[in-house]
């Protein structure tokens, strides 16, 4: 089963939104003086950061009336590309208290408070109205995420019917063993990845439609090649990145899963599912 405060341990920081300044500093941009996209590099903790989102976003038929919750937000950077390039209003929901309030300052900072609201809470037990929303989408999330049907569940609680729910998970494709640290578990124990077929009967059993599914292997992988091959000219990488938010353990996080992905053991792939 799921331990919440393990999970949360793992991803807390301890002075996130210092770390975030002062590398912006180092790039010459300050607070002030921001689009989204400055922020896209930390805040958007998933294979292929920004473009992986908008594919996702692409597939959800998004207008300025929606409502979205983005279960396990993160720091809130799909909620604030949602919110600036669609006008969604947006809820984003996580575990981590750290990433929540960093989150929310950073929206403070472009001016998105408004449009975006973070919160605090578990995707098991949301303090939502039943119907409440018109959108969903989960990215990286379900990794730590043990019962998958009761996540699945409450968000078909909180859903409209006929809703869209876009996830973007790195699942499980054959059974080789995992070896960590990786990005969302240093350890085996808050890690409970699901594949294509586990996924599918929690959701159709959760009172979803599976409309379809993509593998984002090759995707990841020419990421990944590009990120390699800066490192190999010795091109100095950003300041701003997913380095900051895993620290030290950053390089062996990324080489684990770059392994794992190489070799088929998972890959980050996509379902579009409909509120039925
Ligand atoms: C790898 S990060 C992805 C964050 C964000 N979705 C993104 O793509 O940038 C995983 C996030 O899921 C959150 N999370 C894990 N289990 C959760 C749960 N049961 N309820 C809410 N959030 C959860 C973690 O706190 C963490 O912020």
């Amino acid at each position: 089963m799921s331990d919440n405060q393990a999970v949360a341990d793992h991803y807390h920081h301890g002075s996130l939104l210092q770390a975030i300044t002062d590398a912006l500093l180092t790039q010459g941009k300050s607070p002030a003086d921001l689009r989204v996209a400055d922020l896209a590099a930390v805040g958007e903790f998933h294979v292929g950061g920004q473009q992986a989102t908008e594919h996702l976003l692409e597939q959800l038929a998004l207008s300025a009336e929606h409502r979205l919750l983005d279960i396990g937000c993160g720091l809130g950077g799909s909620a604030r590309a949602i919110a600036s390039y669609y006008g969604s209003s947006v809820t984003g929901l996580d575990l981590t208290p750290e990433y929540v309030e960093t989150g929310s300052t950073l929206n403070r900072w472009l001016g998105l408070q408004d449009k975006i609201e973070l919160i605090c809470a578990d995707a098991l037990n949301t303090p939502f109205q039943a119907a409440s929303f018109d959108r969903a989408t989960l990215l990286h999330v379900g990794m730590n995420i043990d019962d998958k049907q009761g996540l699945f569940s409450e968000l078909a609680r909180v859903l409209k019917p006929g809703a869209l729910f876009g996830i973007y998970d790195i699942l499980k494709t054959s059974s080789g063993d995992l070896v960590y640290p990786l990005p969302w578990a240093s350890h085996g124990s808050i890690s409970f990845l699901g594949s294509i077929e586990s996924y599918t009967v929690a959701l159709q059993a959760s009172g979803f439609e599976v409309l379809s599914s993509n593998n984002r292997r090759r995707f990841a992988q020419d990421f990944f090649a590009q990120m390699a091959a800066r490192a190999v000219a010795k091109k100095p990488g950003p300041a701003l990145g997913l380095h900051t938010l895993m620290q030290e353990q950053s390089p062996e996080k990324v080489q684990n899963l770059v392994a794992a992905i190489a070799d088929k053991r998972v890959a980050p792939v996509e379902i579009l599912a409909r509120r039925r």
